[in-house]
């Protein structure tokens, strides 16, 4: 019996998707806890790929348990698409359970979502998260997937006294209007895919721990997105740390065994908002290029950067970090040398504690320390010592800077493409 939580250190698009897909096929249960389809997680196997942004990364192993949690803020278009795509695609979703606790993404918190972007630019999905979360916060403006269940005309009874608020508040704020009854008639329609789904999972998943089941818990976006404890304001509205893998399923902390932090090799970020070791120039448009940088949701390109230790061991700490999946290692390849940041410089002062306020972390300069790189490709590479001399010393190099063991090191988008250090 275990439960594993897995979620990304940096700012996201760490390839959470790759890693849940590797490790799922010794779990029963894959569980997304946090956020909603502004994630977007790719899975691959063989020729074979899903861009995921709801349904948990098992989506290829159709007799696994898929569960998204109370934590995540569904989207039920996003959702239905995600179900018929799959079930299309030869991949039943029969054991996928939604919370009756989740909350709905409707549109007008997309609508709001895009007006608030115009007045305060933190470069959003535009999914309608932050205003999904917001609601959820404030109580009385919010459906679950349990008011799916309702008698057709108590839900929209109930949506239409939330939407005539809406249409108040919009118009006071000029924010454009929407048809109430498309946004009833839409919601009526996915409700029919998506009710079978619905259950209690706090239950489901607390039965299976107790029956002795495997647990996977999936975070989405990254540590440094987490709105507490990320990069304020220009973070995500959810938890994305470790601890939302509780509050977002209700597992109990002490039955969670190991925590694997996803970490790329080098950093990317997509937004606004700070980010001390992005290169702006031609190398981090090199490493855009061949890391293929670019959202999985919405298409912009990700800023790129070098590995950020003084993030990591953060992140790590924050987290309770047990063991560290190293990923896209490939893309590293034929630089003649890699910078790593190791501490910030901020106003003469160094400092190695990541700076947990906007004006301190604008004014940090990183220290970089130099490592040599390796020539040619690393994609077949199955073991350590397939690696070239210089690439398996940075992956040391990491492992012993952070005291976290490396136990897994991606060098390419494949499920083969993997290195299990000492499997
Ligand atoms: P997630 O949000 O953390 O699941 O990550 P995304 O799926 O948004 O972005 C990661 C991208 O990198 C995807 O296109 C993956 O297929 C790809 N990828 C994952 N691991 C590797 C790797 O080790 N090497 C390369 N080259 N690509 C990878
Ligand atoms: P995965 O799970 C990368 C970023 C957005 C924006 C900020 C707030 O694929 O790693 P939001 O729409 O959440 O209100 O936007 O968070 N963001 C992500 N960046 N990967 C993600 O998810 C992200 N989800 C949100 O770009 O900067
Ligand atoms: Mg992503």
């Amino acid at each position: 019996m275990s439960v594993t939580l897995i979620l990304g250190l940096q700012w996201g698009d760490e390839g959470k998707g790759k890693i849940v897909d590797l490790l799922a096929e010794d779990y029963e249960y894959i569980v997304r806890f946090n956020g909603g389809d502004n994630a977007g997680h790719t899975v691959r196997k063989g020729d074979e790929e899903f861009k995921l942004h709801l349904v948990p990364s098992g989506v290829f192993y159709p007799d696994k348990t898929k569960v998204i949690g109370n934590g995540v803020v569904v989207n039920p278009e996003t959702l239905v698409s995600e179900i018929e795509m799959a079930e299309s695609r030869g991949y039943p979703m029969k054991r996928l359970f939604v919370s009756s606790d989740a909350h709905i993404v409707l549109s007008w918190h997309k609508i709001m979502d895009g007006a608030l972007e115009q007045t305060g630019k933190i470069g959003t999905t535009k999914k309608g998260i932050g205003p999904a979360y917001s609601d959820k916060a404030s109580r009385t403006y919010s459906i679950r997937a349990c008011d799916l269940l309702l008698p057709e005309k108590e839900l929209k009874e109930k949506l239409l006294r939330i939407a005539a608020h809406k249409k108040k508040l919009f118009s006071a704020l000029g924010f454009p209007d929407f048809d109430s009854e498309s946004v009833v008639s839409g919601l009526m329609k996915s409700a029919i895919t998506i009710r079978p789904h619905v259950a209690d999972t706090q239950f489901i998943l607390n039965d299976a721990i107790a029956k002795g089941k495997s647990v996977l818990l999936e975070g989405a976006q990254g540590a440094l997105l987490d709105i507490d404890h990320g990069t304020f304001p220009y973070v995500t509205s959810s938890n994305t740390t470790s601890g939302a893998g509780c509050t977002g399923t209700g597992i109990p902390p002490q039955k969670i065994h190991s925590v694997v932090g996803i970490a790329k090799a080098y950093t990317t970020r997509v937004g606004e908002g700070p980010f001390p070791t992005e290169l702006t120039g031609s190398l981090g448009e090199e490493i855009r290029k061949v890391g293929a940088e670019f959202g999985t949701t919405t298409g912009r390109p990700r800023r790129c950067g070098w590995l950020d230790l003084v993030v990591l061991r953060y992140t790590c700490m924050i987290n309770g970090v047990t063991e560290i999946a190293l990923t896209k290692l490939d893309v590293l390849s034929n630089l003649k040398e890699i910078k790593v940041a190791v501490a910030y410089e901020i106003v003469g002062k160094k400092t190695e504690n990541f700076p947990l306020d906007l004006p301190r972390l604008a004014k940090a300069v990183p220290v970089y320390e130099t490592l040599p790189g390796w020539e040619g490709d690393i994609t077949k590479c199955t073991s350590l010592a397939d690696l070239p001399k210089n690439a398996r010393k940075y992956v040391e190099y990491v492992e012993n800077k952070l005291g976290t063991p490396v136990k897994i090191v991606s060098v390419g988008p494949k499920r083969e493409e993997t290195i299990l250090v000492n499997p």
